[in-house]
């Protein structure tokens, strides 16, 4: 252990609850000198005396010896809850830094907190770094994926640490690199947990079918899942979703999966999703099923209310169609996770236009690549179809993936049709399947929605056969009259 006072921790961080004492860990782990601190002392003192034989931890009792304890430039990681607390710990250390210091911020902060504060800090010449980090309490220690936002030069003096403790992706890669400026490393960490959520609802709703419609109990469900697991649906969700199902309830004897409540929580991240592509004009129908599929499961109220409303009682399957109904299944699923992909790529795609990031796409398929809760196999090919056309409109353009979704299409299209006459609902199966026809319609119904429009609001409409803005006269003899001049 080293003197707080010399300056020699080549990274500090404070905030040492389980991420953030665990990021310490990993940074110590791999050699580098960690100053550590905490608002109680207590935990700094804990993570000393448990973890101090891993490598060289500068404990410091006071915001003043911690930024003593690090050589210059100074790196700071935040690792407290998002919201208040990361602008109360950076009002208390701001004063304290230099120009050229620069302040990591590794929680779940909104991607428009980080944009203030990095302008904030930016005027008194202090680097700020939102910093999306995926992995939980495991990734935090072993590896986990992140993605920093903030400038060139702050990336310079910070994203060699984090390459040194990121995950590692099967070919070596780390998986980190730099999003891009101020909050574009906490939109694209946001946007990772809005495909999370479309992809965790996506998997309960298979199961769901699996259960309801092929008659498979959690265990052999379980099967199902290991299996797709060897297959184009290799994935860290998919993988832990075949552990639980398998695992049997200790108190009631029960498969663990019957004996949680039904009701899902979040903490808000999958929200911010969907209200920002809203405002970005972006449809993430996916993600915003998710999210709300979330919300309904814990409207007790409403729901028993509705207990009891009628709706079909059918047998499951025998057991060979249920062999081809699971089938179908995974291809729905593999379609749907195609789509909610895209919607997620389509966003980051327009908030990078919109800010002026100038995010690589493919790159961030490769740092989702390990370390995270989305890693998955397919990855791989999102970034390739990147990398091979970084201006692709959307990744159901690319070749291979159009070709995947045309070959699912039936099965997906049989899937959601036998959940409707099940009464089980599939709200992303669905959703993924709608966005995916209507996106390959020659014509859309929207034409309507504008006469309408124009009819109510004089709102105008373009027309197909020439070019120009107009407005029928519906209150008077229908004639139209041209509206841009
Ligand atoms: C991760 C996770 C992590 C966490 C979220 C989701 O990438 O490591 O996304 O950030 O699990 O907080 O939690 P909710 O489901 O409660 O929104």
């Amino acid at each position: 252990m080293s003197d707080a006072m010399s300056g020699t921790a080549q990274i500090g961080v404070t905030g040492l609850a389980v991420m953030g004492r665990n990021l310490a860990r990993n940074l110590a782990r791999h050699g580098h000198t960690v100053a550590v601190h905490n608002r109680t002392g207590a935990r700094t003192k804990a993570l000393v005396e448990e973890f101090g034989k891993e490598g060289d931890f500068v404990p410091a009792g006071t915001p003043r010896e911690f930024v003593a304890a690090l050589e210059r430039p100074r790196r700071l990681v935040v690792m407290v809850k998002a919201g208040e607390a990361t602008d109360a710990v950076v009002g208390e250390f701001a004063p304290l830094l230099e120009p050229g210091d620069i302040v990591v911020d590794g929680g779940n902060a909104h991607f428009s907190d980080t944009r203030r504060r990095e302008e904030a800090l930016r005027e008194r010449g202090v680097h700020f770094v939102g910093a999306g980090v995926s992995g939980g309490e495991e990734g935090a220690l072993h590896g986990p994926s992140i993605m920093p936002g903030g400038s060139d030069e702050a990336y310079a003096a910070l994203g060699p640490l984090l390459e040194d403790i990121a995950a590692k992706a099967h070919d070596g890669a780390p998986c980190t690199a730099h999003i891009g400026p101020d909050g574009a490393g906490h939109f694209v960490k946001m946007v990772h947990n809005g495909i999370e959520y479309a992809d965790m609802q996506l998997i309960a709703e298979a199961y769901d079918m699996l259960r309801a419609v092929a008659g498979y109990a959690p265990a052999r469900a379980a099967e199902v899942f290991r299996t797709w697991n060897t297959g184009r649906l290799d994935s860290y969700l998919v993988g832990i979703t075949a552990e639980v199902l398998a695992h049997t309830d200790a108190a009631t004897g029960r498969p663990f999966v019957d004996a949680v409540a039904d009701a899902a929580e979040q903490k808000g991240t999958g929200r911010w999703t969907v209200q920002t592509a809203l405002d970005l004009g972006v449809p993430v129908s996916g993600i915003a099923e998710a999210v709300f599929a979330r919300s309904l499961s814990g409207h007790t109220g409403l729901r028993e209310a509705a207990t009891g409303l009628p709706g079909p009682h059918r047998p499951p399957l025998g057991e060979r169609d249920a062999a081809h109904f699971a089938d179908q299944v995974e291809q729905a699923l593999y379609a749907s996770k195609i789509t909610s992909y895209a919607q997620g790529w389509n966003m980051m795609r327009a908030a990078s236009e919109e800010y002026g990031w100038n995010i690589d796409l493919g790159t961030v398929a490769a740092v989702w690549r390990g370390g995270c809760i989305i890693r998955a196999a397919f990855l791989d090919r999102v970034r390739a179809a990147y990398d091979a056309d970084p201006a692709l409109p959307t990744l159901l353009a690319d070749a291979e993936f159009a070709g995947e979704t045309g070959a699912a299409q039936e099965a997906w299209r049989a899937v959601v049709a036998t959940a409707v006459r099940y009464g089980v609902p599939v709200p992303g199966l669905s959703a993924a399947l709608a966005s995916y026809d209507a996106l390959r319609a020659d014509r859309l119904p929207a034409a309507l929605t504008q006469a309408q429009r124009d009819y109510f609001g004089a709102h105008a409409y373009r027309r197909t056969d020439r070019p120009g803005v107009y407005h029928t006269l519906w209150g008077q003899d229908r004639s139209e009259v041209r509206t841009d001049g």
